[in-house]
Protein backbone atom coordinates (compact mmCIF):
# COMPACT_ATOMS: atom_id res chain seq x y z
CA UNK A 1 0.00 0.00 0.00
CA UNK A 2 2.77 2.41 -0.85
CA UNK A 3 0.14 4.97 -2.11
CA UNK A 4 -1.73 4.91 0.90
CA UNK A 5 1.57 5.24 3.12
CA UNK A 6 2.40 8.48 0.71
CA UNK A 7 -0.79 9.90 1.42
CA UNK A 8 -0.49 9.29 5.63
CA UNK A 9 3.11 10.91 5.20
CA UNK A 10 1.67 14.04 3.42
CA UNK A 11 -1.27 13.97 6.06
CA UNK A 12 1.17 14.03 9.09
CA UNK A 13 2.80 16.91 7.55
CA UNK A 14 0.02 18.59 6.94
CA UNK A 15 -1.23 18.58 10.70
CA UNK A 16 2.56 19.13 11.62
CA UNK A 17 2.77 22.32 9.22
CA UNK A 18 -0.74 23.44 10.69
CA UNK A 19 -2.81 22.48 7.52
CA UNK A 20 -4.70 25.54 5.84
CA UNK A 21 -6.79 26.25 9.10
CA UNK A 22 -7.13 25.71 12.41
CA UNK A 23 -10.11 24.02 11.90
CA UNK A 24 -8.52 21.89 9.63
CA UNK A 25 -6.00 20.67 12.10
CA UNK A 26 -9.21 19.66 14.13
CA UNK A 27 -10.49 17.62 11.76
CA UNK A 28 -7.41 15.77 10.66
CA UNK A 29 -6.28 15.21 14.45
CA UNK A 30 -9.87 13.88 15.06
CA UNK A 31 -9.96 11.20 11.64
CA UNK A 32 -6.88 10.01 13.43
CA UNK A 33 -7.62 9.46 16.84
CA UNK A 34 -10.98 8.16 14.94
CA UNK A 35 -9.73 6.35 12.60
CA UNK A 36 -12.67 3.41 11.61
CA UNK A 37 -11.97 0.63 9.82
CA UNK A 38 -14.41 -0.24 6.51
CA UNK A 39 -14.80 -3.20 3.91
CA UNK A 40 -13.62 -2.22 0.31
CA UNK A 41 -12.87 -3.92 -3.22
CA UNK A 42 -8.89 -3.40 -3.16
CA UNK A 43 -7.59 -4.10 -6.80
CA UNK A 44 -4.02 -5.06 -6.63
CA UNK A 45 -0.93 -5.43 -9.37
CA UNK A 46 0.65 -8.28 -8.80
CA UNK A 47 4.50 -9.02 -9.82
CA UNK A 48 3.17 -10.62 -12.66
CA UNK A 49 1.28 -7.52 -14.04
CA UNK A 50 -1.94 -9.74 -13.14
CA UNK A 51 -4.56 -7.13 -11.62
CA UNK A 52 -6.74 -9.00 -8.53
CA UNK A 53 -9.77 -7.66 -7.02
CA UNK A 54 -10.44 -9.18 -3.23
CA UNK A 55 -12.66 -7.56 -0.42
CA UNK A 56 -10.20 -6.16 1.95
CA UNK A 57 -10.32 -4.37 5.20
CA UNK A 58 -9.49 -1.15 5.27
CA UNK A 59 -9.36 2.09 7.77
CA UNK A 60 -10.20 5.99 7.12
CA UNK A 61 -6.57 6.78 7.91
CA UNK A 62 -5.76 5.10 4.28
CA UNK A 63 -7.92 7.79 3.06
CA UNK A 64 -6.82 11.21 1.08
CA UNK A 65 -6.99 13.93 2.96
CA UNK A 66 -10.40 16.25 2.10
CA UNK A 67 -12.69 18.00 2.95
CA UNK A 68 -15.77 15.71 3.70
CA UNK A 69 -15.81 12.32 5.25
CA UNK A 70 -18.42 10.64 3.91
CA UNK A 71 -20.53 6.63 5.09
CA UNK A 72 -21.33 4.96 1.91
CA UNK A 73 -24.26 2.88 1.53
CA UNK A 74 -24.77 2.57 -2.14
CA UNK A 75 -22.80 2.82 -4.69
CA UNK A 76 -23.64 1.62 -8.92
CA UNK A 77 -21.45 -0.58 -11.56
CA UNK A 78 -20.41 1.26 -14.22
CA UNK A 79 -18.10 0.16 -17.79
CA UNK A 80 -15.74 3.08 -16.64
CA UNK A 81 -15.39 1.26 -12.47
CA UNK A 82 -14.74 -2.42 -14.65
CA UNK A 83 -12.00 -0.66 -16.76
CA UNK A 84 -10.38 0.33 -13.58
CA UNK A 85 -11.00 -3.27 -11.81
CA UNK A 86 -8.83 -4.14 -14.69
CA UNK A 87 -5.96 -1.68 -14.72
CA UNK A 88 -6.69 0.44 -17.55
CA UNK A 89 -4.19 2.82 -17.85
CA UNK A 90 -6.83 5.46 -19.43
CA UNK A 91 -8.78 5.22 -16.20
CA UNK A 92 -6.49 4.34 -13.10
CA UNK A 93 -3.34 5.06 -12.86
CA UNK A 94 -1.78 3.73 -9.24
CA UNK A 95 -2.50 0.56 -7.66
CA UNK A 96 -3.68 -0.90 -4.80
CA UNK A 97 -7.15 0.94 -5.64
CA UNK A 98 -10.77 1.08 -4.65
CA UNK A 99 -12.96 1.86 -7.63
CA UNK A 100 -16.33 3.42 -7.55
CA UNK A 101 -17.15 6.43 -9.53
CA UNK A 102 -20.59 6.43 -8.17
CA UNK A 103 -21.77 6.97 -4.06
CA UNK A 104 -24.36 8.22 -2.24
CA UNK A 105 -24.10 8.25 1.62
CA UNK A 106 -24.11 10.57 4.56
CA UNK A 107 -21.55 13.27 6.22
CA UNK A 108 -19.90 11.76 9.09
CA UNK A 109 -17.06 14.81 9.12
CA UNK A 110 -16.74 17.77 7.52
CA UNK A 111 -14.36 20.68 7.80
CA UNK A 112 -16.52 22.71 5.50
CA UNK A 113 -19.47 25.40 6.62
CA UNK A 114 -21.23 24.25 3.44
CA UNK A 115 -22.13 21.12 4.21
CA UNK A 116 -22.84 19.28 7.54
CA UNK A 117 -22.42 15.98 9.37
CA UNK A 118 -25.73 13.82 8.65
CA UNK A 119 -26.58 15.23 5.60
CA UNK A 120 -27.61 12.95 2.75
CA UNK A 121 -24.90 13.41 -0.24
CA UNK A 122 -24.56 12.07 -3.91
CA UNK A 123 -20.74 12.06 -4.68
CA UNK A 124 -19.65 11.04 -8.26
CA UNK A 125 -17.46 11.74 -11.46
CA UNK A 126 -14.50 14.02 -11.05
CA UNK A 127 -11.69 12.06 -9.40
CA UNK A 128 -13.50 9.73 -7.26
CA UNK A 129 -12.76 6.07 -8.16
CA UNK A 130 -10.94 7.29 -10.94
CA UNK A 131 -7.06 7.91 -9.09
CA UNK A 132 -9.22 8.85 -5.79
CA UNK A 133 -10.47 6.12 -3.79
CA UNK A 134 -13.57 5.25 -4.63
CA UNK A 135 -17.74 3.77 -4.20
CA UNK A 136 -16.87 0.15 -3.60
CA UNK A 137 -15.50 1.10 -0.07
CA UNK A 138 -17.97 2.32 3.02
CA UNK A 139 -15.90 5.51 3.33
CA UNK A 140 -14.80 7.87 0.64
CA UNK A 141 -13.18 11.15 2.10
CA UNK A 142 -13.36 13.88 -0.72
CA UNK A 143 -13.29 17.88 -1.23
CA UNK A 144 -16.68 19.86 -0.50
CA UNK A 145 -16.53 21.04 -4.21
CA UNK A 146 -17.10 17.14 -5.74
CA UNK A 147 -20.76 16.98 -3.72
CA UNK A 148 -24.42 17.17 -4.61
CA UNK A 149 -27.14 16.93 -2.04
CA UNK A 150 -29.38 14.58 -2.11
CA UNK A 151 -32.55 16.28 -4.10
CA UNK A 152 -35.89 16.26 -2.45
CA UNK A 153 -37.53 13.02 -4.12
CA UNK A 154 -34.89 11.03 -4.54
CA UNK A 155 -33.66 8.63 -2.01
CA UNK A 156 -29.93 7.56 -1.91
CA UNK A 157 -30.76 4.53 -3.49
CA UNK A 158 -32.86 6.11 -6.38
CA UNK A 159 -29.48 7.94 -6.58
CA UNK A 160 -27.25 5.20 -7.10
CA UNK A 161 -29.77 3.27 -9.46
CA UNK A 162 -29.59 6.52 -11.52
CA UNK A 163 -25.96 6.83 -10.83
CA UNK A 164 -23.55 8.10 -13.31
CA UNK A 165 -24.78 6.44 -15.97
CA UNK A 166 -28.26 8.03 -15.52
CA UNK A 167 -26.73 11.45 -14.96
CA UNK A 168 -25.13 11.05 -18.12
CA UNK A 169 -28.35 9.88 -20.16
CA UNK A 170 -29.97 13.16 -18.45
CA UNK A 171 -27.38 15.36 -19.42
CA UNK A 172 -27.65 13.93 -23.22
CA UNK A 173 -31.06 14.29 -23.28
CA UNK A 174 -30.75 18.18 -21.67
CA UNK A 175 -28.31 18.94 -24.74
CA UNK A 176 -30.65 17.48 -27.32
CA UNK A 177 -33.08 19.68 -25.69
CA UNK A 178 -30.96 22.23 -25.76
CA UNK A 179 -31.12 21.89 -29.56
CA UNK A 180 -34.10 22.14 -30.16
CA UNK A 181 -35.53 18.61 -29.97
CA UNK A 182 -38.86 18.05 -28.05
CA UNK A 183 -41.61 14.90 -28.02
CA UNK A 184 -43.54 15.93 -31.08
CA UNK A 185 -40.31 16.01 -33.05
CA UNK A 186 -39.95 12.09 -34.32
CA UNK A 187 -38.59 8.83 -33.38
CA UNK A 188 -35.51 9.24 -30.91
CA UNK A 189 -32.52 6.52 -31.56
CA UNK A 190 -31.08 4.87 -28.55
CA UNK A 191 -28.14 2.70 -28.80
CA UNK A 192 -26.33 -0.03 -26.52
CA UNK A 193 -29.84 -0.13 -25.19
CA UNK A 194 -30.09 -2.74 -22.10
CA UNK A 195 -26.74 -1.45 -20.80
CA UNK A 196 -26.59 1.42 -18.09
CA UNK A 197 -26.81 4.71 -19.63
CA UNK A 198 -29.03 2.88 -23.02
CA UNK A 199 -31.64 1.72 -20.74
CA UNK A 200 -31.91 4.60 -18.62
CA UNK A 201 -31.90 7.17 -21.11
CA UNK A 202 -34.88 4.48 -22.66
CA UNK A 203 -36.78 4.87 -19.53
CA UNK A 204 -35.93 8.71 -19.03
CA UNK A 205 -37.22 9.42 -22.90
CA UNK A 206 -40.48 7.72 -22.27
CA UNK A 207 -41.34 9.53 -19.31
CA UNK A 208 -40.72 12.77 -21.29
CA UNK A 209 -43.21 11.40 -23.83
CA UNK A 210 -40.49 10.63 -26.56
CA UNK A 211 -41.14 7.75 -29.61
CA UNK A 212 -37.97 6.04 -28.32
CA UNK A 213 -36.27 2.88 -30.40
CA UNK A 214 -33.86 0.92 -28.99
CA UNK A 215 -31.10 -0.71 -30.71
CA UNK A 216 -29.48 -3.83 -28.75
CA UNK A 217 -27.30 -6.81 -29.39
CA UNK A 218 -29.55 -8.19 -26.62
CA UNK A 219 -32.97 -8.75 -28.75
CA UNK A 220 -33.73 -11.60 -26.26
CA UNK A 221 -34.41 -8.46 -24.39
CA UNK A 222 -37.05 -7.10 -26.20
CA UNK A 223 -39.63 -7.22 -23.75
CA UNK A 224 -37.59 -5.74 -20.71
CA UNK A 225 -36.96 -2.77 -23.24
CA UNK A 226 -40.20 -2.27 -24.04
CA UNK A 227 -41.20 -2.17 -20.47
CA UNK A 228 -39.11 0.55 -19.87
CA UNK A 229 -40.29 1.88 -22.58
CA UNK A 230 -39.45 1.53 -25.76
CA UNK A 231 -41.64 1.64 -29.12
CA UNK A 232 -39.79 -0.53 -31.05
CA UNK A 233 -36.07 -2.60 -30.99
CA UNK A 234 -33.98 -2.93 -33.93
CA UNK A 235 -30.72 -5.37 -33.94
CA UNK A 236 -27.06 -3.95 -33.55
CA UNK A 237 -26.53 -5.81 -36.52
CA UNK A 238 -29.50 -3.38 -38.84
CA UNK A 239 -28.00 -0.48 -36.91
CA UNK A 240 -24.61 -0.28 -38.73
CA UNK A 241 -24.67 0.33 -42.47
CA UNK A 242 -22.06 2.40 -44.01
CA UNK A 243 -22.75 1.32 -47.64
CA UNK A 244 -23.75 4.77 -48.47
CA UNK A 245 -22.86 8.38 -47.05
CA UNK A 246 -26.35 9.31 -46.20
CA UNK A 247 -29.34 6.94 -45.34
CA UNK A 248 -32.91 7.73 -45.03
CA UNK A 249 -33.35 10.31 -42.40
CA UNK A 250 -35.27 9.06 -39.47
CA UNK A 251 -34.22 10.36 -36.04
CA UNK A 252 -35.21 13.39 -34.58
CA UNK A 253 -32.78 12.88 -31.74
CA UNK A 254 -29.46 10.03 -30.65
CA UNK A 255 -28.62 9.10 -27.08
CA UNK A 256 -25.68 6.85 -28.56
CA UNK A 257 -23.62 4.77 -26.15
CA UNK A 258 -21.59 2.39 -28.34
CA UNK A 259 -19.96 4.76 -31.07
CA UNK A 260 -17.66 3.03 -33.97
CA UNK A 261 -19.72 2.21 -36.81
CA UNK A 262 -23.15 2.07 -35.43
CA UNK A 263 -22.56 6.06 -34.17
CA UNK A 264 -21.69 6.72 -37.97
CA UNK A 265 -25.17 4.62 -38.97
CA UNK A 266 -27.11 7.06 -36.66
CA UNK A 267 -25.72 10.03 -38.02
CA UNK A 268 -26.72 9.18 -41.43
CA UNK A 269 -29.74 8.25 -40.46
CA UNK A 270 -30.83 11.41 -38.33
CA UNK A 271 -33.67 13.63 -40.07
CA UNK A 272 -33.26 17.20 -41.17
CA UNK A 273 -31.91 19.36 -38.00
CA UNK A 274 -31.81 16.47 -36.06
CA UNK A 275 -29.37 16.04 -32.99
CA UNK A 276 -26.92 12.82 -32.22
CA UNK A 277 -25.35 13.28 -28.64
CA UNK A 278 -22.33 10.93 -28.14
CA UNK A 279 -20.66 9.49 -24.44
CA UNK A 280 -19.57 6.01 -24.94
CA UNK A 281 -17.03 4.09 -26.87
CA UNK A 282 -17.92 -0.03 -26.41
CA UNK A 283 -18.41 -0.35 -30.02
CA UNK A 284 -15.58 1.06 -30.54
CA UNK A 285 -13.19 4.98 -30.40
CA UNK A 286 -13.46 5.31 -34.83
CA UNK A 287 -15.74 7.54 -36.10
CA UNK A 288 -16.27 6.76 -40.25
CA UNK A 289 -18.36 9.36 -41.19
CA UNK A 290 -18.40 12.13 -43.60
CA UNK A 291 -19.74 15.98 -44.08
CA UNK A 292 -23.52 15.32 -45.82
CA UNK A 293 -25.25 14.98 -42.71
CA UNK A 294 -24.30 18.23 -41.44
CA UNK A 295 -24.21 20.26 -44.64
CA UNK A 296 -27.16 18.80 -46.64
CA UNK A 297 -29.54 18.03 -43.45
CA UNK A 298 -27.71 20.66 -41.07
CA UNK A 299 -27.52 17.59 -38.19
CA UNK A 300 -25.42 18.38 -35.05
CA UNK A 301 -23.27 15.90 -33.32
CA UNK A 302 -22.73 16.91 -29.49
CA UNK A 303 -20.40 15.07 -27.10
CA UNK A 304 -21.32 14.55 -23.39
CA UNK A 305 -18.65 14.26 -20.76
CA UNK A 306 -20.18 13.51 -16.90
CA UNK A 307 -17.10 13.55 -15.70
CA UNK A 308 -16.16 17.67 -15.28
CA UNK A 309 -19.23 19.03 -15.82
CA UNK A 310 -19.98 22.13 -14.18
CA UNK A 311 -21.04 21.92 -10.82
CA UNK A 312 -24.26 24.35 -11.18
CA UNK A 313 -25.20 22.19 -14.31
CA UNK A 314 -24.74 19.16 -12.18
CA UNK A 315 -27.32 20.02 -9.37
CA UNK A 316 -29.47 21.21 -11.65
CA UNK A 317 -29.67 17.90 -14.11
CA UNK A 318 -30.08 15.75 -10.50
CA UNK A 319 -33.04 17.93 -9.70
CA UNK A 320 -34.85 17.13 -12.96
CA UNK A 321 -34.01 13.44 -12.66
CA UNK A 322 -35.55 14.08 -8.74
CA UNK A 323 -38.71 15.24 -10.45
CA UNK A 324 -40.13 16.08 -13.61
CA UNK A 325 -37.49 13.70 -15.50
CA UNK A 326 -37.75 10.86 -12.41
CA UNK A 327 -38.27 7.42 -14.14
CA UNK A 328 -41.66 6.64 -12.74
CA UNK A 329 -40.63 2.53 -11.95
CA UNK A 330 -36.43 2.84 -11.29
CA UNK A 331 -36.87 -1.02 -9.93
CA UNK A 332 -37.65 -2.71 -13.24
CA UNK A 333 -33.81 -1.16 -14.08
CA UNK A 334 -32.41 -2.43 -10.28
CA UNK A 335 -30.40 -5.48 -9.81
CA UNK A 336 -28.69 -5.24 -6.28
CA UNK A 337 -25.70 -6.71 -5.40
CA UNK A 338 -23.33 -6.48 -2.30
CA UNK A 339 -19.58 -5.65 -2.26
CA UNK A 340 -19.04 -9.50 -2.55
CA UNK A 341 -21.56 -9.60 -5.96
CA UNK A 342 -18.68 -6.97 -7.56
CA UNK A 343 -16.18 -9.56 -9.06
CA UNK A 344 -18.58 -11.40 -11.08
CA UNK A 345 -20.69 -8.30 -12.47
CA UNK A 346 -17.57 -6.39 -13.32
CA UNK A 347 -17.00 -9.58 -15.89
CA UNK A 348 -20.46 -9.46 -17.19
CA UNK A 349 -20.70 -5.85 -17.75
CA UNK A 350 -16.73 -6.18 -19.42
CA UNK A 351 -18.43 -8.21 -22.07
CA UNK A 352 -21.47 -6.30 -22.66
CA UNK A 353 -23.83 -8.96 -20.95
CA UNK A 354 -25.09 -6.84 -18.38
CA UNK A 355 -28.63 -5.48 -18.39
CA UNK A 356 -29.62 -2.05 -16.66
CA UNK A 357 -28.05 -1.38 -13.69
CA UNK A 358 -26.07 -2.91 -10.78
CA UNK A 359 -26.81 -0.96 -7.83
CA UNK A 360 -23.91 -1.85 -4.71
CA UNK A 361 -25.67 -1.91 -1.66
CA UNK A 362 -22.19 -1.10 1.24
CA UNK A 363 -23.98 -2.07 4.19
CA UNK A 364 -25.32 -5.42 3.25
N1 LIG B 1 -19.07 10.50 -21.49
C1 LIG B 1 -19.37 10.22 -20.24
O1 LIG B 1 -19.35 11.06 -19.35
C2 LIG B 1 -19.79 8.83 -19.89
C3 LIG B 1 -20.48 8.53 -18.71
C4 LIG B 1 -20.93 7.22 -18.50
C5 LIG B 1 -20.63 6.22 -19.43
N2 LIG B 1 -19.91 6.56 -20.52
C6 LIG B 1 -19.60 5.57 -21.55
O2 LIG B 1 -20.82 5.09 -22.09
C7 LIG B 1 -20.66 3.73 -22.48
C8 LIG B 1 -21.72 2.88 -21.79
O3 LIG B 1 -21.47 2.86 -20.40
P1 LIG B 1 -22.37 1.95 -19.44
O4 LIG B 1 -21.85 2.17 -18.07
O5 LIG B 1 -23.80 2.18 -19.78
O6 LIG B 1 -21.92 0.48 -19.94
P2 LIG B 1 -22.80 -0.85 -20.03
O7 LIG B 1 -23.78 -0.91 -18.93
O8 LIG B 1 -21.83 -1.95 -20.22
O9 LIG B 1 -23.61 -0.67 -21.39
C9 LIG B 1 -23.02 -0.77 -22.65
C10 LIG B 1 -23.97 -1.47 -23.60
O10 LIG B 1 -23.48 -1.28 -24.93
C11 LIG B 1 -23.78 -2.44 -25.71
N3 LIG B 1 -22.51 -3.02 -26.20
C12 LIG B 1 -21.57 -3.68 -25.50
N4 LIG B 1 -20.54 -4.04 -26.27
C13 LIG B 1 -20.84 -3.61 -27.51
C14 LIG B 1 -20.17 -3.67 -28.76
N5 LIG B 1 -18.99 -4.28 -28.91
N6 LIG B 1 -20.76 -3.09 -29.82
C15 LIG B 1 -21.93 -2.47 -29.70
N7 LIG B 1 -22.63 -2.39 -28.53
C16 LIG B 1 -22.08 -2.94 -27.46
C17 LIG B 1 -24.51 -3.41 -24.79
O11 LIG B 1 -25.91 -3.11 -24.88
P3 LIG B 1 -26.86 -3.88 -25.94
O12 LIG B 1 -26.57 -5.34 -25.77
O13 LIG B 1 -28.24 -3.51 -25.53
O14 LIG B 1 -26.49 -3.41 -27.32
C18 LIG B 1 -24.04 -2.98 -23.42
O15 LIG B 1 -24.93 -3.40 -22.42
C19 LIG B 1 -19.21 3.34 -22.10
O16 LIG B 1 -18.38 3.53 -23.22
C20 LIG B 1 -18.87 4.35 -21.02
O17 LIG B 1 -17.48 4.55 -20.90
C21 LIG B 1 -19.49 7.82 -20.78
Amino acid sequence: MARDLNRDRNRDKSVKNGGSSGNNILIKERDRTLATNFKALVVSKTEEDKYIREIKERSTDDLPEGDVLVKVNYSSLNYKDALSAIGSKGVTRNYPHTPGVDSSGVVEQSSSDNIQPGEEVIVHAYDLGVNTSGGFGQYIRVPVDWIVKLPNGLTQRDAMIYGTAGFTAAQCIYKMEHNGVSPGDGEVLVTGATGGVGSTAVAMLAKLGYEVVASTGKTDQSQFLKDIGAKEIISREDSADLSRPLLKGRWAGVVDTVGGDILATAIHSTKQHGTVTCCGNVGGHQLNTNVYPFILRGVDLLGVDSQNYPMQGRVAIWKKMANEWKIDNLELLCNEISLDGLNENIDLILQGKQKGRVLVNLQK
